[in-house]
């Protein structure tokens, strides 16, 4: 049964070791059974104790218009076959390009390309600059001298709460030597 209230707290104290463990197990429970009240903000400042680097997420339109939008949500999936995922926001503007576009390209971001992050980051203004654009052989857009890229079908498409995960097969790549752009604690920083 699980008890609740201060009782429940108070033989965290007081008890001998099995009662304690109940009443953190009871912790616990409550902690889960108010999971719906994490707090925001802190979730957001937790999240953000955790480095990474910083993308520019791009694909074409099925009105022929190259977007661009940061991310940092990337991570490696698999190796064999070569799987990558990332997640977008359920209400992003961009969510049905990128939900129902064949292919997408990534662009890791140099140190040197904070101001591209950030221009890809304004809503309402997701269509490329030309002069940022470079397009690969299968007509998928990515940015031009970033740190590396990869050229990506859109393989499996996942729900994630107030975001979609999308996973994507990775078709081809890029890379060159240089300085990531790295994003940490709800800023950018520069490698040590
Ligand atoms: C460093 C950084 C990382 C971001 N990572 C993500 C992400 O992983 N997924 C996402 O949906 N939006 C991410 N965003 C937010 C988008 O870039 C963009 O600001 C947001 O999508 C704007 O809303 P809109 O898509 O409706 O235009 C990130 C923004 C920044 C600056």
């Amino acid at each position: 049964m699980l008890t609740t209230g201060p009782k429940c707290l108070a033989s965290v104290r007081t008890k001998p070791k099995q009662l304690r463990l109940d009443a953190i197990r009871c912790v616990n429970l409550r902690a889960r059974y108010w999971g719906y009240n994490l707090d925001t903000r802190a979730l957001r400042n937790t999240l953000g104790q955790f480095a990474t680097g910083v993308c520019i997420l791009t694909t074409q339109t099925s009105d022929n218009r190259s977007i661009g939008m940061t991310v940092n949500s990337f991570a490696a999936v698999s190796l064999d076959p070569a799987l990558v995922l990332w997640s977008i926001q359920n209400t992003s503007e961009c969510f049905k390009e990128f939900t129902e576009c064949e292919r997408y390209g990534i662009s890791i971001l140099k140190s040197s390309q904070q101001a591209l992050s950030d221009r890809y980051a304004r809503s309402l203004a997701h269509e490329m600059d030309v002069a940022d654009r470079i397009v690969d052989d299968a007509g998928v857009p990515l940015v031009k001298d970033a740190l590396a890229t990869l050229s990506c079908r859109l393989t499996a498409l996942h729900q994630g709460g107030d975001h979609h995960i999308i996973v994507g097969e990775v078709d081809a790549l890029t890379h060159s030597e240089g300085e990531p752009l790295v994003f940490f604690s709800g800023g950018y920083q520069r490698l040590a």
